[in-house]
């Protein structure tokens, strides 16, 4: 009987110590793999977390990859993450709650110098 709890016991604290949100490796290790980006894998859930609240319908809709695709071509959507308007546009900076982490956008901008493709 003493085996069960103790092999109970090692079972949650492995669950304890793994499903950490920081334990990825961009955190622990502070690099950020720009290599293979895709759309599915990387740039989708940067959306998803962060943009969709707003932007799910009409002209800007970031729930797909052709709304995404749009916004890369008309070359807003790195210009608004990189935080790059100013003046009476800075309201034009997303998310607007502040900008997001430097891994993300470095990303989002991989995956775009990589022609932005539906992968
Ligand atoms: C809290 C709601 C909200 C969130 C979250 C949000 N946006 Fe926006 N977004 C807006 C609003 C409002 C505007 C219009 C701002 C303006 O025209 O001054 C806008 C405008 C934009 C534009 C158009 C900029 C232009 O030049 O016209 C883009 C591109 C954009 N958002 C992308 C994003 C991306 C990418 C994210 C996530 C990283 C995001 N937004 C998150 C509300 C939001």
């Amino acid at each position: 009987m003493k085996i069960v709890f103790q092999i109970l016991f090692f079972l949650a604290v492995g669950s304890l110590t793994t499903g950490c949100y920081y334990d990825n490796e961009e955190y622990l290790y502070g690099t950020c793999d720009t290599t293979n980006v895709t759309f599915s894998r990387d740039i989708k859930p940067i959306m998803d977390a962060n943009c969709i609240n707003c932007h799910n319908s009409g002209t800007i809709n970031l729930t797909t990859y052709e709304g995404v695709k749009a916004k890369v071509s008309d070359s807003t959507l790195y210009k608004s993450i990189s935080y790059s308007y100013s003046g009476v546009n800075s309201s034009k900076n997303m998310p607007s709650s502040g900008k997001l982490d430097d891994c993300s956008i470095n990303k989002v901008k991989a995956w775009i110098d990589e022609g932005a493709i539906n992968n």
